[in-house]
């Protein structure tokens, strides 16, 4: 009886989240963003995601913002190398953020180069909390896409930092 029990419990608590013992591309992969792998696999950055304590967020794009990426955005990543590692590692932070630390029309570096920007909307009627993801222009005010993301599963944790799942792919062009 009491071994069934002890079974039960860690069952339970691997449910819950299995990231918890993965790193950020492993856990990419296990939420379903495989595309998101094979596309670092494609720029050789997996060692970027795989490596490292617990101090980077990873803003991945869902399974369905893959499906999704505009064809243009496709063959570009697919004729230019640099490009594509652009685009992946604009999706990288140098920094564990839990959303409740994500402050409203705050700047985020990322491993790019390029900035992210950060805001957050409450609704007043049931208190939910809206935050979005999108480009930053830099100083040189050059012109960034800024398809505006929506943070849709949050605060995923890794062995090396913490997953926010988004509805768009960031890209910066
Ligand atoms: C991670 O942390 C451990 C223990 O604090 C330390 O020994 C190790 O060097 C760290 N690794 C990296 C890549 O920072
Ligand atoms: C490839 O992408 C990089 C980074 O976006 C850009 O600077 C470069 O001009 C591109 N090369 C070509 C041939 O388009
Ligand atoms: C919303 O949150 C605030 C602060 O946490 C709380 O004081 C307030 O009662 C909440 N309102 C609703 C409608 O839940």
């Amino acid at each position: 009886m009491k071994i069934l029990l002890i079974i039960f419990v860690v069952v339970i608590s691997t449910n819950c989240n299995p990231c918890q013992f993965y790193d950020l591309l492993t856990c990419a992969d296990f939420l379903g963003s495989w595309k998101f792998v094979e596309l670092c696999e494609k720029a050789h950055v997996t060692h970027e995601f795989t490596k490292g304590n617990d101090s980077k967020t990873l803003f991945l794009p869902s399974r369905g913002a893959l499906d999704s990426i505009p064809p243009a955005i496709i063959e570009m990543m697919s004729k230019n190398k640099t490009f594509l590692k652009e685009v992946i590692m604009y999706h990288l932070v140098p920094q564990k953020l839990q959303c409740i630390n994500m402050k409203d029309n705050s700047l985020l570096p990322t491993f790019q180069g390029e900035q992210l920007r950060v805001n957050r909307y409450t609704s007043e009627q049931d208190n939910k909390t809206l935050i979005t993801i999108e480009g930053a222009p830099d100083v040189k005010e050059r012109e960034v896409y800024v398809g505006s993301a929506k943070i849709i599963n949050a605060d995923i944790s890794t062995l090396n930092g913490v997953v926010q799942i988004i509805d768009t792919v960031l890209v910066d062009t």
